[in-house]
C-alpha cells in the first residue's frame, strides 16, 4: 500500500507522516518512509539544487528536476518495497508537482502533468492521499515560528503568498477530481485531532482496530 501526504509548506503534513509511522510501527508490517524531493543519493543531490536560495531555475527545468528525483526514488526504493507488500508513506509525491509546478508556476495543464507523472512513477500510484489543508496565512505563521533567527527560507519557500494560494487551490481541484483517492483533512485542528482523523480513515483500509 502507498499512502501519500500532501499540502502547502507549513500545513503540518510531515508531522502527520511521522505520527502515522509511529502508529503503524506497532503492527507487524514492513514500513518505508520517504520524503520528496530526496530519499536516494541522486535525489538528495537534486534536492539541494532545488532548494538552494542562491540558484535560479526556470519553471520547466524545476518541474523536470523534481520529476528526475522522483523517478530515481521510485525505481530504487518505492517500487521494490511496494512489490514486496510493504507500506510506503510518502511525505509528498507527484501531486506536489501538479500543484506547485502546474498550479503555482503554471508550467503545464494538470492533465498533461498527470500523464507525464504516470511515466515518471511507472504508474506506481498511491492508494490513499491525505491532503492536510490549512490557509496560507496559517501555514506562513507556522513556518515563521519554525524558522530560527539565522535560517533563510529555502528557494521554494521564497515564492510569494499568491503562489501558495494557487498551489492550495490546485490541491483542492485535484481532491475534487479524485475523491476515491484523496481525503481532505482540516489541518487547523490540533496535531492529535488531525492524527485521529487520518487514523480513523486509514484503519478501514488496513482492516485493523
Ligand atoms: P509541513 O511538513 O507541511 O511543512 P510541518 O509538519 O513541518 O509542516 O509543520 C510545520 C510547523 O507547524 C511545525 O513547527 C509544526 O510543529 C507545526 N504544526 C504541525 N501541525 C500543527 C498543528 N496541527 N497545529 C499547530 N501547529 C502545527
Ligand atoms: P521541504 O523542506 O521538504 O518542504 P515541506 O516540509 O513543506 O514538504 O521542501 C520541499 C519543497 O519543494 C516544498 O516547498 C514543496 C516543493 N515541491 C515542489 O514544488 N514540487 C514537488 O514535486 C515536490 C515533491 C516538492
Amino acid at each position: 500500500m502507498i499512502i501519500s501526504f500532501e499540502g502547502i509548506d507549513g500545513s503540518g503534513k510531515s508531522t502527520q507522516a511521522r505520527r502515522l509511522m509511529g502508529r503503524l510501527s506497532q503492527f507487524k508490517t514492513e514500513l518505508l518512509y520517504v520524503r520528496e524531493p530526496g530519499g536516494t543519493d541522486v535525489s538528495e543531490k537534486i534536492r539541494s539544487l532545488l532548494l538552494d536560495p542562491e540558484i535560479s531555475i526556470v519553471p520547466f527545468a524545476e518541474m523536470l528536476l523534481f520529476s528526475a528525483a522522483r523517478s530515481q526514488l521510485v525505481e530504487e526504493k518505492i517500487k521494490p518495497f511496494h512489490e514486496k507488500g510493504g507500506i510506503v508513506i510518502c511525505d509528498r509525491y507527484f501531486d506536489s508537482t501538479v500543484a506547485y509546478q502546474g498550479g503555482g508556476r503554471g508550467v503545464a495543464e494538470t492533465d498533461w502533468l498527470e500523464s507525464f507523472q504516470r511515466k515518471v512513477t511507472q504508474g506506481v500510484w498511491p492508494n490513499r492521499t491525505y491532503l492536510v489543508d490549512v490557509t496560507v496565512e496559517e501555514a506562513q505563521r507556522r513556518l515563521a515560528s519554525r524558522l530560527t533567527g539565522q535560517e533563510t527560507p529555502d528557494r521554494m519557500e521564497q515564492a510569494g503568498f499568491a503562489f501558495f494560494e494557487r498551489v492550495r487551490e490546485t490541491y483542492h481541484q485535484l481532491a475534487q477530481q479524485d475523491p476515491d483517492r484523496f481525503l481532505v483533512i482540516d489541518g487547523h485542528q490540533s496535531e492529535e485531532q488531525v492524527e485521529l482523523a487520518i487514523w480513523e480513515d486509514l484503519k478501514q483500509w488496513l482492516k485493523v482496530d
